[in-house]
């Protein structure tokens, strides 16, 4: 049987939570007593089996209680509406990044090729096509890449149903010859944090997401200077490459998209704390 969400084993999963030190013990245990049930009803062959739900439960709490990230421990993150199927070590797409998103849908109304560099999940990738498709411009042709084969297998499957493509590589080395210079919307969340910052990052991000997610190199750039150094042979005529930064990042990412070519701006965000730079090629 499963655990339905009002279960009478709320208040103890609760408590459990609380212990841990979560934060938001309550929406945690709401979750986790859903995912449970939905454990429980695909793998149990006895559907009045409750000491089965109890068990996948118990497991769930346990994991999380441990210090694992809510999403690996549900196996999925909400991002920009979509549930998103987020694999063990790859990055947990953040809410902020929804920012980078709304900025793309901006500059890409009439987009028709997207390419999500450094997908992880393929989060971004699959927001923003869903947003445009949904906004009824044309079709999207989708495609993303990462450095990390469990990152890319995990983006597969979430960007399946809008018909994307991915590959493994490093950044364009990823990519088809027949994308360049094909690109109308480059997504590119390059890792930012500072090499010497990376002890000092929660322990969720630090222990259990790969460090080539995070690791920006000395002053947390390195990845996003090579993107910006080489976009301009892969985006179209009027195409724009965006990438998140933190606000002291900013100065320096802008020049590195002006010394790559592009013609490059910024926008900020106090609702998602969020700085995302733009580099468009000129038509
Ligand atoms: C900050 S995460 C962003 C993931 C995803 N775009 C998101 O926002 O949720 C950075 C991603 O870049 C990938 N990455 C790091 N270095 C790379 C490289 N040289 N080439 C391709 N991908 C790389 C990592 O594997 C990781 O998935």
């Amino acid at each position: 049987m499963a655990t339905p969400p009002d279960s009478p084993l709320l208040p103890d999963v609760v408590a459990r939570l609380r212990a841990a030190g979560c934060v938001f013990a309550e929406e945690e245990a709401q979750l986790l007593l859903a995912a449970a049930a939905e454990a429980s009803a695909s793998q149990t062959s006895d559907p009045g089996d409750p000491a089965g739900a109890t068990s996948a439960l118990d497991a769930l709490v346990r994991r999380r209680a441990e210090g694992e990230p809510l999403e690996y421990v549900l196996g999925w993150a909400r991002f920009c509406g979509l549930r998103v199927e987020v694999d063990p070590g790859v990055f947990v797409p953040r809410p902020r990044t929804e920012f980078l998103v709304e900025c793309a849908a901006e500059a890409g109304r009439e987009a028709s090729v997207i390419v999500d560099l450094c997908c992880g999940t393929g989060a971004l990738g699959a927001a923003l096509t869903e947003r445009l498709g949904a906004a009824g411009s044309r079709a999207v042709e989708l495609h993303a890449a990462d450095i990390d084969p469990a990152a890319v297998r995990c983006a597969a499957r979430n960007i399946a149903r809008f018909g994307g493509r991915t590959y493994q590589g490093d950044l364009f080395d990823a990519l088809p010859e027949a994308l360049r210079g094909r690109i109308d919307i480059l997504l590119a969340n390059t890792p930012y944090v500072p090499t010497d910052d990376i002890p000092f990052l929660p322990s969720e991000a630090r222990d259990h997401e790969a460090r080539v997610a995070l690791d920006g190199g000395a002053d947390g750039l390195a990845v996003m200077r090579r993107v910006a150094a080489e976009a301009h042979r892969w985006l179209a005529p009027g195409g724009v490459v965006l990438v998140e930064t933190s606000e002291q990042q900013r100065d320096a990412a802008l020049a590195e998209f002006a010394a790559g070519g592009l013609d490059a701006t910024t926008e900020s965000s106090e609702e998602f704390w969020a700085t995302v730079v733009l580099g468009r090629r000129s038509r």
